[in-house]
């Protein structure tokens, strides 16, 4: 059973030494990588690990090598005592909060800060000069979905979720079904590299009113808070359209897209692809995910969902 204050990590090494000791006892280890700034779906991701593992070592880091030199990696939302405050709350608690300084800080750097090429690719990572350059693609699940709009993103969360893998060495990895694309791609680089680890995907933790949970909802207005409610709302009746029969795909996004501008949303994108590669589908004949980008303001959220409909008759 693990005390309710997380034991708190901030050096590779040391995290990697608890979790060779645990493994030594025989204990399961199950691993939630954040960026912090928790909120209930994070917490769910944390109970699930704790409901399938003997211990649970949660991270919190804001990765720069996701974010492109474009976005704000300093106004990045966070609340580290309050996070702790969650954790140690949480039934059994959780075991180790691991929380590097900068996980790209090799000790030996050149001091050759030259702003790197990244092409359409690059992040806030390389004008750090720190001299990283090996990255983790996943090559064809990559570049989709949010990876049109956000081409650096998740070559930069393949890489640092194989870093924090190979510096926990966890048995059991949970991510949420929300980031459903981060999901499949982790899944994918999982099984083409031959990680010895388990990755689930936590279903999707919403709000009463069926908004999904994320960090982001605390910048939307109460106003557009209710507007955002119009994505969820849109889905649950594309996906009844689609179980009564209406398997059309420009149909079911034609009417998502007007739910959600109607409500005065602006569409990133909206997109019914195939639930394991995440190629876009022009008619439903197997299990599909309707994933959808949107702004309200200046909020981008994203939501999904699955379609798995019986094809039998
Ligand atoms: O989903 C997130 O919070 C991040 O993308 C992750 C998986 C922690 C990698 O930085």
């Amino acid at each position: 059973m693990a005390s309710t204050t997380p034991k708190l990590i901030s050096d590779k090494n040391e995290m990697r030494n608890w979790s060779r000791s645990m493994r030594a006892q025989g204990k399961l280890i199950g691993f939630v990588p954040t960026m912090g700034f928790l909120h209930m779906g994070h917490l769910s991701l944390v109970s699930q690990a704790r409901s399938l593992c003997d211990v649970v070592a949660v991270s919190i880091y804001v990765n720069p090598g996701q974010f492109a030199p474009s976005e704000d990696l300093s106004t990045y939302p966070s609340d580290f005592h309050g996070d702790l405050r969650k954790l140690a709350s949480l039934p059994g608690g959780v075991d180790v909060v691991f929380h590097p300084h900068n996980l790209y800080d090799y000790g030996n750097n050149s001091g050759d800060a030259v702003v790197e090429e990244g092409g359409a690719a690059a992040s806030c990572l390389e004008s750090l000069g720190l001299g990283h350059e090996s990255w983790v693609r996943v090559e064809k699940l990559e570049v989709g979905l949010c990876g049109k709009s956000r081409p650096h993103f998740f070559r930069g969360v393949a890489t640092v979720v194989t870093k924090l893998f190979n510096i926990v060495e966890p048995d059991v990895a949970v991510f949420g079904k929300k980031d459903y694309q981060q999901w499949r791609v982790i899944q994918r680089m999982v099984r083409d590299l031959d990680f010895s680890i388990k990755v689930i995907g936590a279903e999707i933790a919403r709000e009463n009113d069926g908004l999904a949970m994320s960090s982001r909802n605390v910048r939307l207005s109460p106003e557009e808070r209710e507007k955002a409610l119009s994505i969820n709302k849109s889905l649950l009746k594309a996906k009844s359209a689609a179980e009564d029969g209406q398997v059309h795909c420009d149909k079911l996004k034609n009417l998502v897209i007007q739910c959600i501008t109607d409500a005065g949303g602006r569409i990133d994108y909206a997109e019914i692809v195939d639930q394991n590669n995440l190629r876009p589908v022009e008619q439903i004949k197997g299990p599909v995910v309707f994933c959808i980008a949107a702004w309200f303001g200046k909020v981008r959220l994203i939501d999904n969902m699955e379609i798995n409909l019986s094809m039998d008759d």
